[in-house]
């Protein structure tokens, strides 16, 4: 059993379900607690066996609004987080920003690895204007992530 932690960022609520629909699918095996990246101080992510973002973008492919309290406290705080193992996965909308698409969960991932986090994986996304469920393609993401941690 591994200790997980799942933020997420969000302005409309998709990732927020999102993240719900990971964590009850890996609370079978695993201790997962689940929470808004703005309910969360940066240095308090230390500690667990593994950290999973999921972020929509909006702006100029910025993170979304629950996530940019977090984003200013790692420029403030300077937090160490050497060590700490993150996963990333963003929900983008690639038609409609090809340009910014992701950009808002690349560039939560890009802060946390510069104050030395491990990014375990590939950065997992979703194209909300595409085929398929966010949920399927989280979930298959998910696996993926923690048959490299186990
Ligand atoms: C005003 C606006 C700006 C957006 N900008 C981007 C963007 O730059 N890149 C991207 O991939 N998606 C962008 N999106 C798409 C959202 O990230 C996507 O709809 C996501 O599912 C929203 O999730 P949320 O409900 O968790 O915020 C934008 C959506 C809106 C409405």
């Amino acid at each position: 059993m591994s200790q997980i932690l799942i933020l997420y960022g969000t302005e409309t609520g998709n990732a927020e379900m999102l993240a719900e629909d990971l964590g009850t699918h890996l609370e079978i095996w695993h201790d997962v607690e689940v929470t808004n990246l703005t309910d969360m101080h940066p240095r308090d992510i230390t500690g667990r066996d593994l950290v999973i973002i999921v972020a929509s973008s909006y702006g100029e492919g910025d993170p979304p609004s629950s996530a940019k309290p977090f984003m200013a406290k790692i420029d403030r705080d300077l937090p160490d987080l050497s060590g700490t193992r993150i996963a990333v996965f963003g929900l983008g909308d690639k038609a409609g920003y090809p340009e910014t698409f992701g950009g808002g969960s690349a560039k939560i991932a890009h802060a946390l690895q510069e104050r030395g986090a491990i990014l375990i994986g590939e950065h997992g996304l979703h194209d909300v204007s595409g085929k398929g469920l966010a949920e399927d393609t989280a979930i298959a993401w998910v696996d993926g992530v923690l048959g490299q941690i186990t």
